[in-house]
């Protein structure tokens, strides 16, 4: 397994539209792997897109230490409900933190690693999180509602 390097904020790979994976290979598994590493390598890191890590393309991995770690690929959210309001950080932004009001609870399809349709319900602070690494995807960060 590899701790990979995290690109920061000024890294254009962060502001682009991530590509759907339409086929999970080999590739895409061992960069799971090496997301998970370098994910709970990282000080307070409960979510890495892999935007983050230089690759563009849909893929997350979260792990708010409530059960084993997430891996989502094509993460959707469907449906969004609610209002909440939190500090965020990122580990790609690594001297900033601030408020950011996102919906409550919010509904995510995704695959699994093996390629299985799931969809999840979630709320508090792993609605959150899906809400923060789905961004990545899209090229947004969190500073962008603060600013
Ligand atoms: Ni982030």
């Amino acid at each position: 397994m590899t701790v990979l390097p995290i690109v920061t904020q000024e890294d254009p790979i962060l502001r682009r539209n991530a590509k759907l994976i339409s086929k999970i290979t080999k590739r895409h598994r061992l960069l799971v792997r090496d997301m998970l590493e370098t994910m709970h390598d990282a000080k307070n890191g409960v979510g890495l897109a892999a935007p983050q890590v230089g690759i563009s393309e849909r893929l997350v991995v979260i792990d708010i230490h409530k059960g084993p770690p997430l891996v989502l690929i094509n993460p959707l959210i469907i449906h969004s409900e609610g209002k909440s309001r939190d500090v965020e950080s990122c580990l790609s932004i690594p001297d900033r933190s601030g408020y950011v009001t996102r919906a409550e609870r919010v509904s995510v399809t995704y695959l699994n690693t093996e390629g299985k349709k799931i969809t999840l319900n979630s709320d508090g602070i792993l609605a959150r999180v899906l809400q923060h690494e789905i961004d990545h995807l899209n090229g947004i960060l969190f500073i962008d509602y603060i600013n």
